[in-house]
């Protein structure tokens, strides 16, 4: 029966070091390379008949919306749930995103996402505690630009594809951007705008890319990240007009 070769980098916990093991999976066609992580978990051998433990990895959706099961594969940031075992070279290579620290062997913590999402105030503040009304109507253009920022999923793979992401700097990733725009073009997001676009002045924001564009050529949902950039550094440029001049 034909195998997959699997070159998989393992960690046992957050603190021990990082080791690789091989696997022969059968194959079948049609295979994801979650099916390929089941394989091994139904039978954990490796490459060479000695039993070992289980690769460990995280999913939830199964279909490119949770973003829990982003990975290196074959040195490429990507979903493991819609990534096809026939579309890769063999064998293939599976690595945890260096981005982020490693819990168990595939499985990553993206805290640093929701906190980088929670500095730059990412949210609509709708808490039922005054009445705001249901606001105007967004207008068509402005809707679909808002959709289409709303599918990140924070899948994580634009901040591994980002070389301003890394230990000796506190930028807080390319998916932020997106983000603070689409909170403040909604039309109660914008009240909110002043302190968005403030809270994104501050350490770890506008000043951290370098432009490098990596983000947007890797992004699964292919979210307008430069553009987004672009859109909020000009937002900032008038806000420090505003601030300087103490206009509103
Ligand atoms: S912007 Fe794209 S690549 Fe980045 S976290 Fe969101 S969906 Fe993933
Ligand atoms: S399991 Fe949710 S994105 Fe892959």
């Amino acid at each position: 029966m034909k195998k997959i070769h699997l070159i998989i980098t393992r960690q046992d916990s957050p603190d021990s070091p990082p080791y690789e093991e091989e696997f022969m999976v059968d194959y079948r066609p049609n295979m994801n390379i979650i099916s390929t992580l089941m394989e091994i978990r139904h039978h954990p051998f490796n490459k060479n008949g000695v039993q070992s433990s289980p690769v460990l990895w995280d999913m939830n959706c199964l279909e490119e919306v949770c973003g829990a099961c982003s990975m290196l594969i074959n040195g490429v940031p990507r979903q493991a749930c819609s990534t096809l075992v026939d579309q890769l070279d063999h064998p293939i290579r599976l690595d945890p995103m260096s981005t982020f620290p490693v819990v168990r062997d595939l499985i990553l913590d993206r805290e640093r996402m929701f906190d980088a999402l929670e500095q730059v105030r990412a949210w609509i503040p709708i808490d039922g505690t005054y009445d705001i009304r249901p606001g105007p109507r967004m207008n068509e253009n402005t809707r679909q630009m808002a959709y289409e920022l709303s599918k990140c999923f924070t899948c994580g793979v634009c901040l591994e594809a980002c070389p301003n992401v890394n230990v000796k700097s506190n930028f807080l990733g390319p998916f932020v951007f997106p983000q603070v725009r689409l909170k403040n073009a909604h039309p109660t997001g914008e009240m909110n705008k002043r302190e968005r676009i403030g809270a994104f002045m501050d350490d770890g924001g506008l000043q951290g890319c370098g432009n490098s564009q990596n983000c947007v050529q890797v992004c699964p949902k292919g979210i307008p990240i430069t553009t987004s950039i672009a859109a909020v550094n000009r937002e900032a440029t008038l806000q420090s007009f505003r601030n300087f001049f103490g206009a509103d």
